[in-house]
């Protein structure tokens, strides 16, 4: 599938729809270090890193640089405005690395997985580019949760992209691991996505999910009203929680 971040509308609109709530993106770098061995992390590289909602944190987290590579210049022009020290810019993806070989010590992937095209040309990358031992973390969804995504059950057209081209965790698992990493730990987080069903709602409406992106503009509205109906039928002021998978390989010596 064509990639949809590719265009100026999706890539201006991504930050507003995609916001975290506080805590959210600390909940994840506070998962991620105590998850990893100690081990000395001189480099990072945020693969697929988008406007760079995460890339600065992870230099912070880790007192080291990192590298944020993006195919999609809109993105890329995004996180380019925000910027921050410590991080260097690239455009490229991840089935052909712009990086030397043995230079980072960890790759981050944060919800980029679903969309490669190549996904085992891509770890040969991911594997030659890690210094012996470097670490994969990816962070994304699972073909299993997504029908605990209640607002993927409004979208059916959005649904089929989702289970066609999200793995399930033991899928993703056997295609890494057969690449010459290790698993060292998975585990579900149930993240807070949207501190309202208010706020849940503006956040869906805003279109900055990709499988939304990817279907008509006819099935996007007939189904938002679904999805409002539901809505209104919930709590207002109530939390909203989401599943989203963390998987921390290691590649072997
Ligand atoms: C849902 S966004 C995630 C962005 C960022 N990692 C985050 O969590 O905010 C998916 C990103 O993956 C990028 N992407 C798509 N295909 C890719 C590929 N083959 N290699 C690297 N990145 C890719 C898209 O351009 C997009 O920026």
């Amino acid at each position: 599938m064509k990639n949809v971040y590719s265009k100026a509308e999706a890539a201006r609109t991504y930050d507003r729809a995609r916001k975290l709530p506080a805590g959210t993106k600390t909940l994840w770098l506070d998962a991620i270090k105590s998850s990893l061995p100690p081990q000395k992390v001189g480099k990072i590289l945020d693969l697929g890193c988008g406007t760079g909602r995460f890339t600065s944190a992870l230099g912070e987290t880790f007192q080291c640089p990192v590298i944020g590579v993006e195919p999609s210049a809109a993105m890329l022009e995004i996180a380019i405005a925000r910027n921050e020290p410590n991080v260097e810019w690239k455009q490229g993806q991840a089935e052909s690395l712009p990086l030397e070989a043995e230079t980072v010590d960890l790759i981050f992937m944060s919800q980029v997985f679903h969309h490669l095209v190549e996904p085992e040309r891509a770890l040969l990358e991911i594997h030659r580019v890690l210094r012996p031992a470097g670490f994969l973390v990816i962070r994304n969804g699972m073909r299993e949760h997504n029908r605990e995504l209640a607002w993927l059950g409004c979208f059916p057209e959005a649904r089929e992209i989702e289970d066609r081209r999200t793995p399930s965790s033991q899928e993703l698992e056997e295609l890494v691991c057969a690449k010459s990493f290790t698993l060292l730990s998975h585990r579900v987080i149930n993240q807070l996505f949207a501190s309202s069903f208010t706020e849940y709602f503006e956040k869906i409406s805003g279109r900055g999910l990709s499988a939304l992106l990817a279907i008509s503009d006819e099935s996007f509205q007939s189904g938002l009203e679904r999805f409002r109906d539901w809505v209104n039928a919930q709590p207002k002021d109530a939390p909203v929680y989401e599943p989203m998978d963390l998987f921390i390989f290691q590649k072997k010596k």
